[in-house]
């Protein structure tokens, strides 16, 4: 009996501590799918950004955006994954941007997805940094 309800107390930890490595893996094939979709168009195959040149993105000579890269190569990391959710939900906080709110087209499981595609672009010592900044709240 009291192994019975030791293996019901593992397996309750479990699937309370959530996100196993399979369901990252699904995220990340359905966030590719939503990022050529949705996203590719500005931000480029792989979000090598609208002018990989310019990876931080910036202006183009006409004074509109340009799409930064969201690879890793550009500014993107340093931002809280709240920021970057709220970003891609609610658009961004610059009104005269083409970076629009997708809340009405995508989910928020969809947004969380088509993040974790773009973190899963980012060099491994670019997605550690960036755990722990989140961790400690070192972002902005
Ligand atoms: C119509 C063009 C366009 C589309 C479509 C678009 N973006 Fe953007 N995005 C931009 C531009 C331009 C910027 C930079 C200016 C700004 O932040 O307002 C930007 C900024 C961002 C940022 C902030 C990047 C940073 O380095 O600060 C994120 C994150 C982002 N986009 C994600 C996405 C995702 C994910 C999608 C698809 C669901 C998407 N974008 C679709 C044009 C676009």
């Amino acid at each position: 009996m009291n192994k019975v309800i030791t293996l019901l107390i593992v397996l309750l930890t479990l699937a309370a501590c959530g996100g196993s490595a399979d369901e990252t893996a699904a995220q990340i094939v359905r966030g590719e799918q939503v990022f050529s979709e949705n996203c590719l168009s500005c931000h480029g195959a792989e979000a090598i950004g609208e002018n990989p040149a310019q990876s931080h993105g910036g202006q183009k000579t006409d004074g509109s955006y340009l799409a930064p890269a969201l690879n890793g190569k550009g500014h993107t990391w340093h931002h809280s994954n709240e920021m970057l959710f709220s970003t891609v939900k609610d658009g961004s906080v610059a009104k005269d941007s083409p970076m629009r709110g997708f809340k009405d087209k995508l989910s928020d499981d969809d947004i969380v997805a088509v993040l974790q595609y773009v973190k899963s672009l980012w060099p491994d010592e670019i997605q550690v940094r960036h755990a722990y900044d989140n961790l400690y709240k070192r972002t902005h």
